[in-house]
């Protein structure tokens, strides 16, 4: 019997999974979100995407750290007023227990993406280090996410690290010709997660001409 959801069941309840249970991922799962992560589309089908997988405690403990120090310095006034009652409260209360937890999640997944400036950068205007080309790294990062809803893993998607990334770089031994897109605390979910919270795909939608609608597509598909 096939227990996995199919794609849209995945899609429909994929909600950001912060609260992860000890157990380690076995690797034969962890190769398997990684073989879907790599097929995911990128520009010229360049496939300009690493992974760093970070499983063991100095390397979780060197991140965890700064994390949720950071975390708390970006978002310090927030926390103290925030009404952790509201979805937004709700929200923020998972981050904080990830952030406080990081350094105990399984497995960290970095995905990273080799830099290169993007077309509408004139050459005289490149200075420093070009980004990595984000638009080619989040399809991957999504097939992730979705891997790990269909094998019954936990995962959220976080980007504080770019507070600290030049520190990641000289830890972990990354070179500077890539840079950190996303890291993806992945585990087993423990806990309830409710229905996605997001607003009709209608709301977000124009027809022909932005502010016209269509009555056909007003209502969702089954
Ligand atoms: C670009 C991006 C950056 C994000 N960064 C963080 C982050 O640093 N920390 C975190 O806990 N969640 C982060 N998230 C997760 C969002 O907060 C989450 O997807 C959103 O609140 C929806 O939550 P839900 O899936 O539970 O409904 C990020 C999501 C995106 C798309």
């Amino acid at each position: 019997m096939n227990e996995q959801p199919d794609l849209f069941e995945a899609m429909h309840s994929m909600r950001a999974m912060r609260r992860l249970k000890p157990d380690p991922v076995p690797d034969e799962m962890l190769r398997k979100v990684l073989d879907a992560a790599v097929c995911a589309p990128s520009g010229q089908n360049l496939q300009r995407w690493s992974f760093l997988v970070v499983t063991d405690e100095e390397g979780k403990k060197f991140f965890g750290e700064r994390y949720d120090y950071w975390m708390r310095n970006r978002f310090g006034d927030t926390l103290k007023t925030i009404d952790y009652e509201t979805p937004m409260g709700r929200t923020v209360k998972a981050a904080l227990h990830l952030s406080e937890n990081m350094h105990k999640v399984p497995a960290l997944l970095f995905c990273l993406g080799k830099r290169d400036w993007p077309f509408v950068v004139a050459a005289e205007d490149r200075v420093g280090l070009a980004p990595p080309s984000y638009g080619s790294i989040y399809p991957a990062v999504q097939n992730v996410l979705l891997a790990c809803r269909a094998l019954g893993l936990g995962a959220s998607l976080t980007t504080m690290h770019q507070m600290f990334e030049p520190e990641m770089h000289e830890f972990y031994g990354i070179p500077e010709t890539h840079g950190v897109v996303a890291v993806i605390p992945i585990g087993f979910p423990t806990g309830k997660f409710g229905p996605l919270t997001r607003e009709p795909a209608i709301s977000k939608t124009h027809f022909g001409k932005w502010g016209q609608s269509k009555p056909g597509l007003a209502e969702p598909a089954d």
